[in-house]
């Protein structure tokens, strides 16, 4: 048995969709299945010479062996979703719990529309808000209610046990990250929902004992989107000189850029129950490890810098990204 729950350790966009591709290609899983608050979150792939934000679809779908789920807890925008599903070519292989929470036009609208979420806030204007607010009054429809998603319905929780029963390898992704959770980050500047890793294995019907691995992501210098409290938060002049600049997927604003925060990835990986660390960004720090795959073949500078997140996380690092591909990583999880 073994079920693994991938998470963001900052504030999102940590590059979790590379780490869940990698360890899929290595584990095998036979389902990966999404938790976390809905199509607020973007996961940019390249389709030829395009690039497409995906913010329905697990960005595990680029390993063609698993199954694709959305669990029960996520919040479904039947029009993002079927626009995905045909883009991706993942029809037939993808299954949303019926018991997901409904994005109507109006939720997006009623986002869109206020000015505390929109410009306060700074919301994604997906109605991911709303829809979650209409979620708790009780008044939102459920994914079986929409006629359009009726052929990939599917009771996510059970198939995940039966895997997870079956000895099968299970891969369940969270969106977003630690520092915009509802109950743990800089409320008000959050988003609707929790983040952390229980919380990705509620939304997915799988019980706490159940889960064996908690890889949290983090990324060298980490950013953030929309408003709110950024302790290690860069003058731009300053990552302009460091030659970061990132934009976000969903709605191309220009990502906060910040220093390595060890005070918050403790944090984080301590309510997160971190079994292990992975980093991706390394190659920022120096450039001249670039596309490396081995530990022994990082620069000091590099290497110092992944003992002193291990030291400051107390947790081990077991996954280091040196690029945007899927090769260029280091995976030392065996000797772990
Ligand atoms: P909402 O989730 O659209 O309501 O947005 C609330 C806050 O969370 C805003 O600051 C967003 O920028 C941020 N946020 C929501 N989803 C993501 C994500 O996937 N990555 C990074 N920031 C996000
Ligand atoms: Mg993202």
């Amino acid at each position: 048995m073994s079920c693994t729950v991938i998470v963001g350790g900052f504030f999102g966009d940590e590059g979790k969709g590379k780490i869940v591709a990698h360890i899929a290609h290595q584990d095998r899983p036979t389902i990966i299945s999404r938790g976390g608050v809905g199509p607020n979150a973007g996961h940019t792939v390249r389709i030829g010479d395009k690039e497409f934000g995906v913010r329905m679809v697990p960005s595990g779908f680029v390993y063609p062996d698993a199954r694709l789920m959305i669990g029960s807890g996520v919040l479904v925008d039947p029009r993002v979703l079927l626009r995905e599903v045909d883009l991706l070519g993942v029809r037939g292989r993808i299954f949303v719990d019926g018991r997901c929470g409904i994005i109507e036009e109006e939720h997006i609208e009623r986002d869109r529309g206020s000015e505390h979420l929109r410009s306060t806030i700074g919301s994604t204007g997906t109605g991911c808000g709303p829809a979650n607010a209409d979620r708790v009054m009780r008044t939102a429809r459920q994914a079986k209610d929409v006629p359009e998603i009726a052929d990939c319905i599917t009771d996510v929780a059970r198939e995940i046990n039966v895997a997870i029963d079956a000895g099968e390898a299970v891969l369940l992704e969270g969106t977003q990250g630690f520092g915009i959770s509802l109950f743990f980050g800089t409320y008000p500047y959050v988003t609707s929902k929790d983040t952390s890793a229980s919380q990705i294995a509620a939304d997915n019907g799988v019980g706490p004992t159940r889960i064996d691995d908690v890889i949290v992501v983090f990324k060298a210098y980490p950013t953030r989107v929309g408003e709110g409290p950024f302790a290690t938060e860069m003058s731009s002049t300053r990552s302009h000189e460091l030659g970061i600049e990132e934009y976000g997927t969903v709605t191309h604003r220009q990502r906060r850029i910040g220093l390595w925060d060890g005070e918050m990835a403790r944090y984080s990986a301590m309510v997160n129950g971190c079994t292990q660390v992975a980093i991706t960004g390394i190659d920022r720090v120096d450039r001249a490890c670039y596309g490396v795959t081995e530990y022994e073949r990082l620069t000091k500078k590099a290497r110092d810098f992944i003992e002193r997140a291990e030291e400051e996380i107390g947790r081990p690092v077991t996954l280091i990204s040196t690029g945007p591909e899927m090769s260029q990583i280091i995976d030392l999880r065996e000797q772990a």
